[in-house]
């Protein structure tokens, strides 16, 4: 997506090996994702906005087959003709497709009919990867990153679909859950600190040579942030619970007015996913249900929440600038390396690390996407990729809102410090938490 023209054909053929590797490892790896699932697991759609997993197992291979191959030989003979209706996600220059609310209701094909299309679809992948020019290549990377997103979605929405199930079933045993390295085994969260930041001009978005991005993260461009503070970390569960039990779902002053309208018609009184018995907490994980953990980031809340409880504290949300600017300040040491990401097979958000210094943040990268007070808009001189994959991002630019930093969910490699992610206001099935941040006066 981001690559020059001037690609010499040794470059060429290095990249296709290096890319033929890592489009084997991502497919690999979704498919590990659903080998613990029943084929009834993976047909289950437990809301319009969630897919089941054998649709995201068809639909990442769908990408595949109709932007690459298919356009790659003028006598493609698709695998079956039929999926370009049913796996076909958003893109109207593709054609018609199968009404989303009712992916749940595709019993055929069947699951291993669809694993035969993802084997079949690798084969004619790696054939045409070999001999691929860059052009092609850079649909094929984004085709790589388009799986890492779905591979992100399908531990979302399996969440979702059991937590729907009266048995709350586990994805992953408990036991399995690591703690945090280099902590003490207690269950307190690491003191919340200040970290200011001076007023200025700066540069965010991405930089072509720095490799693979999406288009919404370019061009680069100058912006000015006044003098601003964030928080040393996440905010946790414990301290969501302070603002469940002292009525701040009931309290009109913190909420925005649309995010009201939307608690009250939802009937929302805590974060999606916390159940309350015997005067215990408890929270549905991948790990079933469990005690809440307040120590750890709170997520799979949305805007409005994140923003409500922003407000009640006496703060506010970060811009997108703003936690950009901060996460790559070499003083504050964030870094994707030290992130909890999908391989440390955690699975949910983990305490944070103490900080190492006045100026440390921690989480920014990994644990729980962090919400912004960031519209979801082009960036100024912003240019959609042409043809049908220019739907992939642009046409998303209304109604949105950006988080940034990724998750215990989202690969390590898929994540950049210039990455946006969006989604509705209203949205709490992600992994999705906040970071607060204030003005200085
Ligand atoms: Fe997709």
């Amino acid at each position: 997506m981001s690559r020059t023209a001037f690609t010499s054909r040794t470059d060429e053929v290095s990249r296709a090996t290096s890319l033929g590797s890592r489009f084997a490892d991502v497919r690999r790896a979704t498919l590990a994702i659903a080998a613990p699932l029943s084929a009834e697991d993976c047909l289950v759609q437990s809301m319009p906005d969630a897919s089941p997993i054998k649709w995201h197992l068809a639909h990442t291979t769908w990408f595949f087959e109709t932007f690459v191959l298919a356009r790659e030989s003028g006598d493609y003979r698709p695998f079956n003709p039929d999926f370009t209706f049913l796996f076909n996600s958003y893109y109207e220059a593709v054609g018609p497709r199968h009404e989303r609310p009712r992916r749940g209701l595709l019993t055929r094909p069947s699951l291993d009919e669809v694993r035969a299309y993802r084997e079949t679809i690798d084969r004619r992948m790696a054939d045409l990867i070999a001999r691929a020019p860059d052009a092609v290549l850079d649909v094929i990377e984004l085709g790589v990153h388009h799986e890492q997103q779905h591979q992100e979605l399908m531990f979302t929405d399996l969440l979702h679909a059991f937590a729907t199930s009266p048995l709350r079933p586990s994805y992953t045993p408990v036991a399995s859950i690591p703690p945090p390295s280099g902590t003490a085994a207690t269950a307190s969260a690491a003191p919340l600190a200040w970290v200011r930041f001076p007023e200025g001009v700066h540069e965010i978005g991405h930089v072509p040579e720095n490799g693979f991005s999406f288009d919404n993260e370019m061009p680069r461009h100058k912006t000015y942030l006044a003098p601003f503070e964030l928080a040393s970390r996440a905010v946790t569960k414990g301290e969501l619970l302070a603002f469940v039990l002292q009525g701040g779902y009931d309290d009109p002053d913190a909420w925005l007015s649309d995010g009201f309208a939307v608690r009250t018609r939802e009937g929302w009184s805590a974060p999606l996913y916390w159940e309350k018995k015997d005067d215990r907490w408890f929270e549905m994980t991948l790990g079933g249900l469990v005690p809440l953990a307040t120590e750890a980031p709170a997520t799979n809340l949305s805007f409005y929440e994140a923003w409500a409880f922003a407000r009640w504290s006496g703060a506010r949300l970060p811009t997108e600038a703003e936690w950009e600017v901060a996460s790559v300040d070499p003083s504050c040491g964030a870094s994707i390396a030290d992130g909890n990401f999908v391989e440390s097979g955690a699975l949910r958000p983990l305490r944070a690390r103490p900080t190492t210094g006045a100026r440390s943040l921690t989480q920014m990268f990994g644990d729980v996407w962090e919400w912004t007070s960031s519209s979801y808009a082009p960036y100024p001189g912003f240019t959609p990729v042409a043809g049908a994959l220019g739907e992939y991002n642009g046409k998303f630019m209304c109604n949105q809102m950006v988080l940034r930093g990724g998750s215990c969910l989202t690969p390590q490699s898929h994540i950049r410090a210039t990455y946006r992610n969006f989604f509705h206001p209203d949205a709490r099935w992600q992994m999705s938490g906040l970071r607060l941040a204030r003005d200085v006066r």
